[in-house]
């Protein structure tokens, strides 16, 4: 029963028509926008390889999360550049670091933004590395104490939600204890379960300085050529206490935000990292392709393929154009 009952395209002749049956649509709270917080005043540093985004120093970075929960997107995750590094990031877990100050900012000004915040040393060690380091190696269990005292410093500033990014063994278990131990038994834990070593992050450790001085992340992120190892990570997070889990990179790992999807019941988050915006923006700029029909085209596979929350530096682009005139 085939053509000519059939023709698919009766129910493409029309826009209104076509957003009528369409199975998948976007929705500016749909996005997690990611903002990174540097020292001083009045900064709104340009990150040379992420075209439209910036560092913001504190004072800042309640303006731009006021754009974003204006155009109707409900949460952001922080991510910290301090002024000083060292080898165990003793900047991450200071009560006044620049993301505890910037937790502060937010909630006192934006009271029904959700906040986030990204639990890793990476940005805060001089090696650049996500957990201590001894004779060239990486120490798990070290560095759950960090994470811990981290996540903490986070909860007592305020933050609604905390997300570990490192990927050590354990570190989801061990921050959803020292949390219960310190009363905050509501403090939700969005884990960056499924998290490959990716090329596609190259521009973010651009923009935090968070390069590893030495060797690569391969020991501790996962192998890009794995899929039921995702589902492993994913189900261990669980296990010790995830409430939402993430896929990260998204495009490049549509077929992992599937799988997991399937698996669990919980929201599943995937990150279009820094790697997947600069190379629309790159490509946009260089006239090859349009920008805004691309990134709503990536953002759309992002959903389709399974995520219920896609962290995105498009947010608010994306919010404008779902929030404007018809499409
Ligand atoms: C680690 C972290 C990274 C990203 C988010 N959290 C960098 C890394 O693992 O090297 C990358 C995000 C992006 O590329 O947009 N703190």
């Amino acid at each position: 029963m085939g053509f000519p009952i059939h023709r698919l395209r009766r129910l493409r002749q029309h826009a209104s028509l076509r957003r009528m049956v369409r199975e998948t649509a976007l929705a500016p709270a749909d996005f997690i926008y990611p903002l990174f917080v540097t020292y001083g005043q009045n900064k709104q540093e340009p990150i040379a390889s992420m075209p439209g985004q910036f560092r913001w120093s504190v004072d800042r970075v309640v303006q731009e999360a006021h754009e974003a929960w204006e155009l109707g997107i409900p949460a952001v995750i922080l991510f910290g550049i301090p002024e000083y590094k060292d080898e165990r990031g003793t900047s991450a877990c200071e009560a006044n670091g620049v993301v505890q100050q910037a937790v502060r900012a937010l909630k006192s000004q934006l009271p029904d933004l959700m906040v986030l915040t990204d639990v890793c040393i990476d940005e805060y060690t001089s090696h650049g590395h996500c957990g201590i380091v001894r004779d060239g190696r990486i120490i798990n269990d070290e560095t759950l104490e960090c994470l811990q005292a981290m996540a903490l410093s986070h909860a007592e500033a305020g933050v609604d939600m905390v997300a570990p990014s490192d990927m050590m063994d354990g570190r989801v278990g061990a921050i959803r204890q020292a949390l219960d131990a310190s009363g905050y038994t509501e403090m939700p834990i969005l884990a960056y379960s499924a998290k490959y070593a990716s090329s596609l992050y190259a521009p973010f450790r651009d923009a935090a300085f968070s390069s590893p001085s030495f060797g690569d992340r391969r020991s501790y992120q996962m192998d890009a050529g794995n899929a039921r190892e995702a589902l492993r990570e994913v189900e261990l997070d669980i296990q010790e206490g995830a409430d939402m889990v993430m896929v990260k990179p998204a495009m490049l790992y549509l077929d992992i935000i599937r799988l997991v999807r399937q698996h669990v019941t919980i929201p599943v988050a995937a990150y279009q990292v820094s790697g997947e915006y600069s190379m629309i923006k790159a490509a946009a700029q260089m006239g090859w392709m349009q920008e805004t029909p691309l990134m709503m085209e990536s953002l759309l596979a992002i959903k389709r393929a399974g995520a219920d929350l896609i962290l995105t530096y498009f947010a608010k682009d994306a919010a404008r154009v779902l929030t404007g005139p018809d499409t």
